[in-house]
């Protein structure tokens, strides 16, 4: 197999919290991110899941390089981006590109359709200067997603939650990224507007053999679109798996745990309650971190983390008791 796109090992990210000068309270640290590794390549789709707080977000801005890791690497086609020049960086920030949960707070008010898309464009200089043939990508961009080119004089608030999604995406498409960072893009939407951008999401793949790192709490927006699904619990991940294998056979009490609670919102069997709270990431329970809440947990689930290691020919899976 050729090298992955982005190679992401032992990724961490912890925050100081208290301790201030004025501050009473001894310094604390919160773990949002506990050592993450995966790859994604060419053309494919990394959906990475979990429960809110999990560290999702906190991954995905390190890989756009908005927050500096504490520790870990990540290399984008075999290089690290960490040891980037100037010009380096330039190129990284084409070819990386983000779309946010929220189409409402992540579009300018003050800007046009036209202004938003054509920005990334003219930044880059990839329009040479030429005004004419900035506005003609800009309508190309806009008859891609979906949306109709005529309307490029119009602002944000003169569309629907789904079409300003459209223009998120218009705009990361716009200096022809390789990989997009997408941070749960369909949450904010109706049902029926997720299904569209899902859609929309899976021709653009296709036509242009983007990559995508999925980041969504819904793991049936996450069945639909990803290759690969990486499940996050505490800031760790806790099962990986081809997105089929995965939802047919988890091995992870806890992925078990959230299919069996997306199986009964269907209407199917009842679902496998989790026993008590997340813990807090600024006091992760030691050994397996999702030993506290874990119906299978055992004394050695204490004392032992368990590594994410192969449990099946597909599945990787850190606990100490796998499901069978
Ligand atoms: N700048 C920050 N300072 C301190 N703590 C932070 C900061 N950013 C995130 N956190 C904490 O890190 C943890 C992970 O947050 P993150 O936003 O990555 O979670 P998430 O999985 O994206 O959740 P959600 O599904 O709610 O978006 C949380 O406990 C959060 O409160
Ligand atoms: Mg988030």
């Amino acid at each position: 197999m050729s090298e992955p796109l982005l190679e992401v090992r032992d990724l961490a990210k912890r925050f100081p919290i208290g301790g201030g000068f004025l501050s009473r309270r001894p310094a604390a640290e919160l773990r949002a991110v506990d050592g993450v590794s995966f790859s994604i390549a060419e053309g494919e789709t990394l959906g990475l899941v979990g429960e809110s707080g999990c560290g999702k977000s906190t991954t995905g801005k390190m890989v756009m390089r908005l927050l500096a890791p504490t520790a870990g690497r990540i290399a984008y086609a075999g290089e690290d981006v960490a040891g980037m020049t100037d010009d380096r960086t330039r190129w990284f920030r084409q070819q990386v590109q983000m779309v946010f949960q929220d189409p409402f707070s992540s579009l300018n008010p003050r800007k046009t359709v036209a202004e938003i898309v054509g920005q990334p464009i003219a930044l880059l200089g990839e329009d040479g200067g030429d005004r004419r043939r900035l506005r003609e990508r800009v309508f190309e961009l806009l008859d891609m997603v979906g949306l109709d080119p005529n309307h490029a004089n119009r602002y944000p608030h003169q569309f629907s939650g789904g079409q300003r999604q459209r223009i998120g995406i218009a705009r990361a498409l716009a200096v022809r990224p390789k990989l997009i960072v997408l941070d749960e893009p369909v949450s904010a939407l109706d049902l029926s507007i997720q299904a569209q951008i899902i859609n929309l999401l899976t021709d653009l793949q296709r036509e242009f053999g983007l990559s995508y790192l999925f980041i969504s709490h819904d793991l049936n927006v996450v069945e639909y679109l990803s290759h690969r699904v990486a499940v996050m619990y505490l800031g760790k991940i806790v099962e990986a798996a081809p997105a089929e294998a995965l939802f047919r056979a988890p091995k992870h009490p806890y992925t078990q745990a959230l299919l069996s609670a997306v199986l009964s919102e269907d209407g199917g069997s009842a679902p496998m309650v989790l026993e008590g709270e997340i813990p807090s990431p600024m006091a992760v329970p030691s050994g397996c971190r999702f030993r506290t809440r874990c119906p299978r947990a055992e004394p050695r689930c204490a004392e032992v983390e368990p590594a994410l290691e192969p449990r099946a020919a597909t599945h990787r899976a850190a606990c100490h008791f796998p499901v069978s």
